[in-house]
């Protein structure tokens, strides 16, 4: 007989009792005492793994008794009280079924494993407390960043992964080619023979696109991969990430620093309201301060200063940095950091950037230059959200393109937009995979997405 799963989650939130039900998972840990065994269950569900307590009378009792660790098994019995401290429910089994068992191998069966012996064992890690909870809170983000822009009436919008536009302009691109390169080689490249009849890679932002969506439907967002080529071996550097891309026409710098502030305070609520069990576990085992700062964050203003203004906050501290301050400086992790760690203690928003050092679809400032960008910088890791104010001037625009030794023409959709209906408008991303780590507490960037792209490093 099929019998129907009965999630712990479920369980626990209706706190069934004095019922039969099935339960399927894998063995946490397993206890044996005289007559009776304990065994530590978890589906996956939640974070509380659920106790079966197996009487000796069990017909398969020698069996059960001795599995280990990482087995998948089956158990129906009736729902009852638990006495025991750390569950309210357990199970008294009156049927264990073996799934699938594991042997001593199994590369969790120790219980300390470090982050960076489960990184090369991503396949198995979701099985842990820590990665559980990770990717539940990551789930909960995902499911709240549709929510947030859904209630405030934007269209969600899938932009290309494949593109012929570096939107960026930092040239940091995988390039996507069916020719043969060891063909290549030998007869030189012609790209009209490529599958695109041109050069393509995939893409770093789907912004441009996003632009040209937000110019006719109002508000749209994207939320999709995003691919970046750069050597940067850091905790806070992917180069296949996840980023949030709302674009609102009609909209000013103002208007979209407070969107951004908004959103992040939102993820903030959502995790700490639908992910209590498992926020309160990262804050046990990885920070101690995660949920206090992070009501802090929520219900507080985000401080905003200009650039110049952070340069002149930098310039008069007496630290020591290692990238010397002064005008023109592309803020560095260091100067994010101490900027909010060490002067404001909370997410700072900087905004309008030398125009030097951001990129060419940014709108000029009447000073010749800043643009007007903005930052969203927090506490242990830096940036987190990048956006602007868009060049709405044809003229303005085009001189930029040409002033970067490009072509117009290449970009003669994007500045279509300018020539047919212009309008102010504006738009930022949020790196997600930043997003997750700010809110799980979580270190390492590696560690909040299921398998990380980084130079070198393509398993799995
Ligand atoms: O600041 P960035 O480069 O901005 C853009 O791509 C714009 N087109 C966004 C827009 O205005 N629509 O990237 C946005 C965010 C950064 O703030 C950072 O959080 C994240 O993306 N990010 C990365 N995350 C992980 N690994 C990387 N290599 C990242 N590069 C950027
Ligand atoms: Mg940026």
């Amino acid at each position: 007989m099929k019998r129907t799963r009965t999630r712990v989650k479920e369980i626990i939130a209706k706190e069934l009792v004095d019922c039969d039900v099935t339960v399927m998972g894998w063995i946490r840990s397993l206890r044996n005492s005289k007559n009776f065994s304990f065994m530590a269950i978890n589906d996956g569900s939640c974070q509380s793994n659920f106790q079966v307590v197996l009487d000796a009378s069990l017909e398969n009792y020698s069996v059960v008794s001795a599995l280990l660790a990482g087995s998948a098994v089956s158990a129906t019995g009736k729902l009852v009280r638990s006495n025991g401290k750390g569950q309210q429910i357990e199970m008294q089994a009156s049927e264990v079924e073996v799934i699938g068992i594991a042997d001593q191998n199994y590369p969790l069966q120790k219980k300390a494993t470090s982050l960076e012996f489960l990184r090369e064992n991503a396949h198995l890690r979701c099985r842990t407390n820590t990665f559980g909870a990770v990717f539940r809170v990551r789930n909960a983000l995902a499911f709240a960043t549709h929510k947030f822009f859904q209630e405030r009436g934007f269209y969600y919008l899938n932009t290309p992964i494949i593109t012929a536009s570096d939107c960026e302009g930092a040239g940091e691109l995988f390039q996507v080619t069916t020719l043969d390169l060891e063909r290549v080689k030998n007869e030189g490249v012609d790209y009209s023979k490529d599958y695109y009849g041109k050069r393509s890679y995939l893409t770093v932002s789907g912004q441009l696109e996003a632009e040209t969506y937000a110019m006719g439907m109002g508000q749209v967002y994207t939320f999709g991969p995003t691919f970046r080529a750069e050597n940067s071996n850091t905790s806070r550097h992917l180069s296949e990430f996840w980023m949030v891309e709302p674009e609102v026409a009609f909209a000013d710098l103002e208007e979209i620093a407070s969107l951004a502030s908004d959103y992040l305070k939102y993820l903030i609520g959502e995790a700490l309201t639908t992910c209590p069990e498992e926020m309160e576990f990262l804050q046990k085992t990885y920070k101690e301060d995660l949920l206090t700062t992070l009501t802090h964050v929520r219900d507080s203003e985000f401080v905003k200063i200009t650039y110049t203004e952070a340069i002149n906050i930098l310039s008069s501290s007496k630290k020591k940095f290692d990238y010397p301050v002064s005008f023109g400086l592309d803020l560095q992790t260091e100067h994010e950091r101490y900027l909010t760690e060490e002067h404001f203690h909370t997410p700072v928003i900087v905004t309008d950037y030398p125009k030097e050092i951001k990129a060419f679809y940014m709108k000029q400032n009447s000073d010749g230059k800043t643009v007007r960008a903005m930052d969203i910088l927090v506490p242990g890791i830096g940036e987190i959200i990048g956006g602007s104010q868009r060049e709405c001037d044809l003229e303005k625009l085009t001189k930029k393109i040409e002033s970067m030794g490009q072509n117009p023409q290449d970009y003669w959709w994007y500045l279509d937009l300018r020539r047919y209906g212009s309008a102010p408008h504006a738009g930022f991303g949020l790196g997600f995979e930043r997003a997750v780590m700010y809110i799980t507490g979580m270190n390492n960037i590696r560690d909040v997405v299921p398998y990380p792209r980084y130079p070198k490093s393509a398993e799995f």
